[in-house]
């Protein structure tokens, strides 16, 4: 039997993309395959995340920003959302690993994320091999990964700013990114993306269930909680238009869809531009 938390850590370790996905597709699904150990404290090893030598890592603002009327344009488009999808993989390993003490639904939720993330990554790699470019062929950014590190000692920090935002973020930014590929005629692309939304309202879902859990264990006010932490972490301001029906079915209510329109409304001069994550 094979310890869910310690493999996580392992698996979280490998450099190579690709061999990372096929691994974490490789889990078996089922709770009979593994031994949770919720306690457990895992040492952190040095070289967590494991990263490829390619793509190079440049700042968020050096990103080219390319029609997608063009191959290279799409195939830009398709490499940034293949890097989100990596980064999602360690994202959800991450989580599994790095906190304890949490029922053991939790870690077999976060499995299910990761295994999802995996397909994700495989199915938009593919797909951008068949434009002739590969995972690498493109700079990409961190900053995924920058709020992993900044929320890497709270588990409830890590819920509210990773799924509950910037994966969140994703559900808003996935209808007009599908309506663009098919509108230039890549219809597999379209239908990569219908998939990643489908289940990208799973791992909201996600994180908005184990966020409220940790409210109420903690006895916070989610609402309150949630603003703290953006806050405190400098969450990015979210940009509409919002996909209010995804969000509703990942389990965000009606005040919090309030509060996300009226951020919006207030101060237009400081969003940052949505893009689409994990
Ligand atoms: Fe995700
Ligand atoms: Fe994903």
């Amino acid at each position: 039997m094979l310890c869910l938390r310690q493999t996580a850590l392992d698996l979280i370790l490998m450099p190579d993309a690709d061999a990372k996905a096929a691994a974490v597709r490789a889990l078996p699904p089922g709770p009979s395959a593994y031994v949770l150990r919720p306690d457990a404290v895992l040492a952190e090893p040095a070289g967590v995340p494991g990263r490829p030598d390619r793509p190079r890592l440049l700042s968020p603002t050096a990103m080219a920003n390319r029609s997608v009327g063009t191959a290279l344009g799409r195939a830009g488009l398709l490499h940034a959302l293949a890097h989100i999808e990596r980064n999602a993989i360690d994202l959800a390993l991450d989580v599994i690993w790095r906190f304890g003490g949490m029922p053991e639904a939790f870690y077999l939720d976060w499995l299910q994320v990761a295994r999802e993330e995996a397909l994700h990554f495989e199915l938009l790699h593919a797909h951008l091999k068949t434009l002739g470019y590969a995972y690498g062929d493109f700079p990409a950014h961190d900053g995924l990964w920058e709020m992993a590190e900044k929320t890497r000692s709270d588990l409830l920090a890590r819920m509210a700013l990773v799924p509950r935002t910037l994966e969140a973020r994703g559900l808003d930014a996935s209808p007009a990114i599908r309506n663009k590929l098919v509108s230039v005629g890549d219809r597999r692309g379209g239908e990569i993306i219908a998939i990643i939304l489908r289940d990208e309202i799973g791992h909201v879902a996600i994180g908005n269930r184990w966020f409220r859990h940790l409210c109420v264990q903690r006895g916070l006010d989610p609402i309150e909680c949630y603003a703290q932490m953006a806050r405190h972490y400098a969450a990015p301001r979210l940009k509409g238009p919002f996909n209010l029906p995804a969000r509703r079915a990942a389990g965000f209510d009606e005040a919090e869809l309030a509060l996300l329109q009226a951020g919006e409304a207030s101060s237009p001069e400081s969003h940052l531009s949505a893009s689409p994550a994990s």
